[in-house]
């Protein structure tokens, strides 16, 4: 069998030990013979690559590897590039999540004025690689989960419209574990679903078995009581935070009980109860830092320091398994179903053609055909045409250098009040991402 050889963009992120870890467990249906990173930061990078190089050699010692900086040797001879970088990493997250807050409004990751101030630093950053990647090996398919998926997923068809890139998000996978879970299945892929939406901001329409009976009932009544956790006494997610959007899920619910929604409504949803129920000083991106970052960093750096994967806290990011899925779907065009953020072109028929859309696709080796959607309810349709245009006007933004246009896409924001609070959270963020946006005129 054809052997494929990979680029890992952000060789120094958090879940890349859980990805390497993730593929060595999957070499049987998607066989490996060179594994490279690639990061801007060679000290971050180092740490990460040292202890994959003894996991590699303990467990595949036929995959080349290599850790470099150099675009060249990252972007030659590779068949796929898996990219998950952070531009301006978790210290410049802090301020696009404590900027907002000063003024009252919520910093999320992605969502609102933090996900605007994180797209603008993450475009000029994937534009780069991608055209590395034609550059060096143009027969290469980026797939990409660098967030803000959705602002980038719209400026690389603005931008670069031929390019061989597919954004993905796992959160729909999350989710839907979560439902497998409430109903009694053993995995998601036991069930047949509809959704739509916008990345971070959709619904599901249908969740079905195999057999076809309808599962919605069962998981809403669970939804209205729990969320998405479980039930008290079953499985609660087991980060705090993210336990508390799961259960959220339950207000968001509500609103539209016809549909089950995608957990990051709740931004937008509930503004004002999330921003009461945040910490000016410690925000999601300290627990990230403080949990995550050290736990992965600390065990690395074990590994190197023992010369040994043996009893490492390290662990396979199991649900990270649809990145397979899908460069098998290119590689042996399996045709799988699968939720990619693509251009709507008429999938949703009372939807903006241009429109990046999250949707259902089938995923061959010429890449995603989307699924017929139909027409969407008024509710949603209200709701996606005023995100769309903020990602919109964000990626018009960074291509023109227009602060006008910024500053609509903040004030456009459903989480954020006025435009007089846009503008203020929009200065403050051009001075702290002075190194990282284009000149705003
Ligand atoms: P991280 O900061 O630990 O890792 C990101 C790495 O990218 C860092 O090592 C950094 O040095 C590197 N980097 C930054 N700019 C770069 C550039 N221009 N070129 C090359 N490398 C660069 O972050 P993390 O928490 O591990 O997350 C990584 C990314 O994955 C983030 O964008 C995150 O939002 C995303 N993510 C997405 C999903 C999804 O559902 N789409 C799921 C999980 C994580
Ligand atoms: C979910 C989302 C991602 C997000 C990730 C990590 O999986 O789909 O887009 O990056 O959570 O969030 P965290 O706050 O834990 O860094
Ligand atoms: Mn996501």
């Amino acid at each position: 069998m054809n052997k494929f050889s990979i680029a890992i963009a952000g060789g120094g992120s958090t879940f890349t030990p859980g990805i390497v870890l993730m593929l060595l467990d999957n070499l049987d249906k998607f066989p490996i013979r060179k594994i490279k990173f690639f990061d801007n930061d060679a000290d971050r990078q180092d740490k990460v690559a040292k202890a994959c190089e003894i996991i590699l050699k303990e467990r595949a010692p036929e995959i080349e590897f290599i850790q470099t900086t150099d675009p060249e040797e990252a972007f030659t001879d590779i068949d796929f590039i898996m990219a998950h970088i952070r531009v301006g990493k978790y210290a410049m997250r802090e301020k696009d999540e404590k900027i907002p807050l000063r003024y009252g409004v919520l910093g999320q990751e992605t969502c609102g004025p933090g996900g605007i101030s994180y797209g603008m630093r993450s475009i000029g950053g994937i534009i780069e690689i991608i055209d590395f990647m034609e550059k060096y090996s143009p027969n290469a398919w980026m797939l990409n989960y660098s967030n803000p998926a959705a602002i980038v997923a719209e400026a690389t068809r603005k931008l670069r419209p031929t390019s061989k890139i597919l954004n993905i998000c796992d959160m729909p996978i999350g989710i839907e574990t979560a439902m497998a879970e409430i109903v009694g299945l053993s995995s998601r892929k036991e069930m047949d679903i509809k959704y739509y939406g916008l990345n971070h901001f959709g619904w599901w329409t249908s969740v079905k078995d195999k057999e076809g009976n309808d599962l919605m009932p069962k998981i809403k009544e669970h939804v209205a009581k729990y969320g998405y956790n479980g039930a008290p006494g079953e499985l609660q997610n087991p980060e705090a935070s993210w336990s508390d959007t799961f259960t959220k899920a339950r207000d968001v619910w509500a609103i539209d009980p016809d549909t089950l929604p995608n957990t990051y409504l709740k931004y937008y949803l509930f503004p004002d109860y999330v921003v009461e129920h945040s910490n000016k000083e410690y925000s999601r991106a300290n627990e990230v830092m403080d949990g995550r970052e050290k736990f992965v960093f600390g065990e690395c750096k074990k590994v190197v320091e023992k010369g040994t994967s043996e009893d490492c806290g390290l662990h396979i990011d199991e649900h990270a398994s649809y990145i397979v899925d899908l460069a098998r779907a290119i590689a042996y065009n399996t045709k799988e179903r699968m939720l990619l953020i693509v251009e709507n072109n008429g999938a949703i028929e009372n939807f903006d053609k241009t429109a990046m859309v999250e949707i259902a696709c089938i995923v061959g080796n010429n890449g995603p055909e989307p699924l017929v959607v139909g027409p969407i309810p008024q509710f949603q349709k209200g709701l996606m045409e005023q995100q769309v245009s903020v990602e919109k006007l964000t990626v018009e933004a960074w291509a023109e250098g227009s602060y006008q246009k910024l500053w609509q896409a903040i004030s456009l924001s459903k989480t954020v009040p006025s435009v007089s609070v846009a503008k203020q959270i929009l200065d403050d963020l051009i001075e702290a991402n002075k190194e990282y946006w284009p000149t705003l005129k």
